[in-house]
């Protein structure tokens, strides 16, 4: 008896969501939701400025389809609000339209691998629920100055405007303070562009950061005694991974704070960068390394013994340093070691027994 009454209404239910997609009720869904025609309308600006789509989705992109059906474009399920925004590989050109800023149930905006040019337009500030934000690998070139970041303190997870398989390096000027709001961001990628200046103190706040790259751009530490001193800045981030600051202008000594960054670190890129006098015996804390480099820097003296305790290491790439002494011949002890390169140092003696070393000459 309760099912037979309820079995109607619910399928009435059903097709009246059904129809709600249908082109035929937009004007409906448009007075009901407020925002439909709104987006609709976005999204067609944001088509007009594209000059190029080699590929051809945008086409697909027309009144004969709802556009929560579009390609590359998804809609909240309850208000058909687009929430997000994925073009990547897609071949396009052109600019990134500032109604980019009218999407305000926007989670993702993922435009990865395209050739948009000029600069991120000011409206994306508006995006006040964005999670993610992909723009790697685009010619956009520019600043972000600092008022375009300043409303993105709900980006949740992800903000990446660069990669390395990009030839992208465009974008200047300072890495803005005001990302240091962004608590719940894990993933941080800026690298291979042209920032320069100091990585702000105001990084301390990201606890919730995984991954942090900032690889290939003009930084430097702040200035002082101890020029390298932002890491200490990330020891609070205890779910930190991998920490890439590598091809940048880091200067001074490398500070006993590395050692206090989370033990659950993977990766530790600091190659290419002006970092001196010694690897900290701290180090010998991050025992879940796998691949540490500090190539072309200036570190001097012994290579602390304690790099026998990171047991997972299977990368350490130290060539072209000052680094002097002998070789510790803990190395022995790295079982998932396949790969060293200690060449021009200064380090003296015999390649220890304990050290199987594969690759030299026979
Ligand atoms: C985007 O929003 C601005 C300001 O709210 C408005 O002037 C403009 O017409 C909107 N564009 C679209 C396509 O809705
Ligand atoms: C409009 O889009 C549909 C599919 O989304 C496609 O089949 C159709 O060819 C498109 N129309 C034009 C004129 O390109
Ligand atoms: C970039 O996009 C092009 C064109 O769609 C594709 O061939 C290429 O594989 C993409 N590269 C990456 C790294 O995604
Ligand atoms: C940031 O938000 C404030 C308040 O909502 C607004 O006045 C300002 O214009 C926004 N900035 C940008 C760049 O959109
Ligand atoms: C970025 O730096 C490279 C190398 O120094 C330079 O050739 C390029 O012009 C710079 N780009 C911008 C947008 O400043
Ligand atoms: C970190 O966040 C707290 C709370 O929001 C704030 O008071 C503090 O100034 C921030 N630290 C830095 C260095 O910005
Ligand atoms: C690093 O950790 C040690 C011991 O846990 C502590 O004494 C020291 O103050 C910490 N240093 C920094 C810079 O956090
Ligand atoms: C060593 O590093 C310096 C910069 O620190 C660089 O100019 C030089 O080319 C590098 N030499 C080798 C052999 O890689
Ligand atoms: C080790 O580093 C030197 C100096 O940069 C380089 O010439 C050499 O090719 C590297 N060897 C290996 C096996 O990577």
């Amino acid at each position: 008896m309760f099912w037979s009454v309820l079995f109607p209404i619910y399928v009435v239910v059903l097709l009246l969501c059904f129809n709600l997609e249908s082109p035929g009720l937009l004007g409906l869904a448009a007075s009901e939701g407020g925002g439909n025609v709104k987006d609709q309308q976005a999204l067609l600006e944001f088509k007009a400025k594209i000059s190029n789509n080699q590929l051809g989705i945008l086409r697909l992109w027309n009144n004969t389809v709802y556009y929560c059906q579009w390609y590359g474009v998804s809609c909240g399920s309850r208000r058909q609000r687009v929430t997000q925004l994925v073009l990547e590989s897609q071949h396009l050109t052109g600019s990134i339209s500032p109604s980019i800023g009218n999407f305000s149930f926007l989670k993702v905006l993922n435009l990865k691998n395209n050739s948009f040019i000029h600069e991120i337009p000011q409206e994306i500030g508006r995006l006040r629920r964005l999670r993610i934000y992909h723009l790697a690998a685009n010619s956009i070139g520019g600043e972000i100055p600092r008022n375009k970041w300043e409303n993105l303190t709900f980006v949740r997870e992800r903000i990446i405007f660069g990669e390395t398989f990009s030839t992208f390096k465009k974008l200047v000027g300072v890495i803005p303070e005001t990302l240091g709001q962004l608590k719940r961001l894990t993933f941080f990628s800026v690298g291979l562009n042209n920032f320069s200046g100091t990585v702000p103190s105001s990084f301390c706040n990201l606890s919730n950061i995984r991954t942090f790259d900032i690889g290939d751009n003009y930084l430097e530490g702040s200035r002082g005694a101890n020029d390298l001193n932002f890491p200490c800045s990330l020891t609070n981030a205890r779910m930190l991974r991998r920490l890439s600051i590598n091809e940048n202008n880091f200067g001074g000594s490398t500070p006993e704070c590395i050692g206090n960054l989370s033990t659950d670190l993977l990766h530790l890129n600091l190659d290419v960068n002006e970092i001196s006098r010694t690897i900290p015996a701290t180090i010998g804390n991050l025992i879940n390394l796998e691949p540490l480099t500090i190539w072309n820097n200036q570190l001097s003296r012994a290579i602390p013994s304690v790099i026998g305790r990171l047991q997972q290491l299977q990368e350490f790439k130290a060539q072209n340093n000052s680094l002097s002494e002998g070789i510790p011949s803990s190395f022995g002890d790295l079982k998932m070691l396949i790969s060293l390169n200690l060449s021009h140092n200064n380090l003296q003696g015999s390649i220890p027994s304990s050290l199987v070393v594969p690759y030299l000459p026979k």
